[in-house]
């Protein structure tokens, strides 16, 4: 199969970038199973730009700067805040449903380390309208097609060109090629890599998997930002409901299951520390309390405010019986975004003719060592359009025959992938989670190498790609990624901290880059 334009993922990066393709060109966005599975349609909390009157381009700099922990692009970070209000307002006329208030302006709510109200929200549902609309407009546009059930398997790289990707049909199980002149990877983040994650399970880092084997640079896999509050059950699902942080910036607080709150003594914002603060307190306390969970107490807010604002919250938590305007909420940290990614440059360009790379799969550096709240829908819209507009500016007519895709002929058995499916995701979790040491860093490197080295053989020699299969390979090269990255960086910083150097050391103010 041929396309001009070939995206792989329907999250907004992935949608963002097709619209800004000009008509002439045809567009073909594949993804790995239903086009709805994805994180955006998951995001709840909104979109940061400045649109207050207190409020300023500088103070939003400021504040992503603050929270990057120094690791920051200075460059994008300035470029994103500038361009927000133009895009956000752009997201609007294509028919996202923002809240509004009385006045007809964005209603802006406040999310942790923002020194001023700019969240703007579809209340609960943010990531859902925006995909709502984009996907209409999708539709609407005769260039463009979705093609569901299609895994990308690996990219085909000739003479430093991108000329395509092999994809597996999961629907006939066959492996088809689909050849292209720009190719922009959108796959999302890695949440699936962990145990309790606020991501879809196909979150398995598959872009970056695919770039990393190709010898394409990854920049700080470390950087693996934890939600402090997603809904904490008993018997947990494969996905952990999020509980937006814009319920604190709302006045919740957490507490203990005595009702005692505890996030002063850690932070003067209290419940609204910066994420990583909040999360790390979090697992201290359930540490040093052998609790299974805190609780989210809402009684600050009104109930007719809490049902209004968080109507999904509210409904989700209903139907575990939770009553929201009644009771607390009990919460836990679960893996939620990473920071790192494909390293690309400000128009999104990998370095590789014709390839491309935006949202949660590309690093640009715009969050460093830590994300500010709502930046991330809002980095993928301002980087897709300028990938789309770099893309085209370099378009390459050429066509090539890609080289010959081997693969094995036996099957894996479906209980073996998913043991170690399970096994991966328990050791990321245990080892590689909120709070870090040495030595269990090294006992993961261990395990997933072994792993590693079992599976690079079996794949090149004996086994034929099935999605689940392609998944777990995915799965463990971005595992490795990660580790190895940890293992570098020997100090606290942001999101990675590590019980061995608990400060951070000027000697590691710079990205780590796995290649
Ligand atoms: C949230 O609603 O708390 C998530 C927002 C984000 O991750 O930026």
């Amino acid at each position: 199969m041929d396309t001009d334009i070939l995206v792989v993922g329907t999250g907004i990066a992935g949608l963002f970038f097709s619209l800004k393709i000009p008509s002439k060109y045809k567009v073909t966005i594949v993804t790995k199973k239903g086009k709805e599975d994805t994180s955006t349609n998951l995001a709840q909390g909104g979109i940061a730009a400045v649109f207050a009157k207190d409020d300023s381009f500088e103070l939003h700099i400021r504040d992503t700067l603050r929270i990057g922990e120094g690791l920051s692009n200075p460059t994008g970070v300035e470029l994103m805040v500038k361009e927000a209000p133009r895009l956000v307002k752009e997201l609007h006329t294509l028919g996202t449903q923002f809240t509004l208030n009385e006045k007809g302006e964005f209603d802006l709510g406040r999310e942790a380390a923002h020194s001023r109200r700019r969240i703007v929200h579809a209340k609960d549902l943010t990531g859902k309208s925006i995909e709502n609309a984009l996907f209409k407009k999708v539709i609407e546009s005769e260039n463009i097609e979705i093609i569901e059930d299609r895994l990308a398997l690996d990219l085909a790289i000739l003479n430093n060109r991108c000329i395509g990707i092999w994809t597996l049909n999961s629907l006939k199980d066959k492996i088809e090629f689909i050849s292209s002149k720009v190719t922009l990877l959108a796959t999302g983040g890695v949440g699936g890599l962990y145990l309790y994650t606020t991501n879809p399970s196909v979150s398995t880092g598959d872009g970056i998997a695919m770039a990393k084997r190709c010898g394409i640079k990854v920049a700080n896999m470390e950087f693996i930002q934890f939600h402090p509050t997603s809904l904490y059950l008993e018997f947990p699902s494969e996905r952990s409901f999020l509980i937006s942080e814009s319920v604190r910036g709302e006045g919740a607080i957490l507490v203990l299951k005595n009702g005692k709150s505890f996030m002063k003594k850690y932070h003067p914002s209290g419940s609204l520390a910066p994420r990583d603060v909040v999360a790390r307190s979090i697992t201290k306390e359930l540490k040093m309390t052998g609790d299974k969970c805190v609780y989210l107490n809402l009684s600050k807010i009104s109930p007719e405010r809490i049902i209004n604002r968080f109507p999904n919250i509210y409904n989700n938590c209903k139907a575990y019986g939770i009553d929201i305007t009644k009771q607390p909420i009990p919460c836990i940290p679960s893996a939620h975004y990473l920071c790192g990614g494909i390293l690309v440059d400000e128009n999104g360009f990998t370095g590789i003719d014709g390839l491309y790379a935006a949202g949660e799969t590309s690093c640009v550096g715009v969050h460093g060592a830590n994300r500010l709240a709502s930046n991330s829908l809002l980095e993928s819209i301002v980087f897709s359009e300028r990938a789309a507009y770099r893309s085209i500016n370099n378009i390459s007519n050429e066509r090539f025959q890609p080289p010959e895709y081997k693969t094995g002929k036996k099957t894996m058995q479906s209980k073996d992938i998913e043991a170690i499916r399970k096994k991966i995701k328990k050791t990321m979790w245990d080892k590689l989670g909120v709070i870090r040491n040495v030595r269990e860093m090294i006992d993961a490197e261990t395990e997933i190498s072994l792993l590693a080295k079992e599976f690079d053989t079996k794949w090149e020699k004996e086994i034929k790609p099935t999605f689940e299969f392609s998944n777990l390979r995915n799965m463990i090269t971005v595992a490795r990624s990660i580790i190895t990255s940890a293992l570098k960086r020997k100090e606290s910083r942001g999101l990675h901290w590590v019980e061995d150097y608990p400060y951070k050391d000027p000697a590691y103010k710079r990205d780590t880059i796995d290649e």
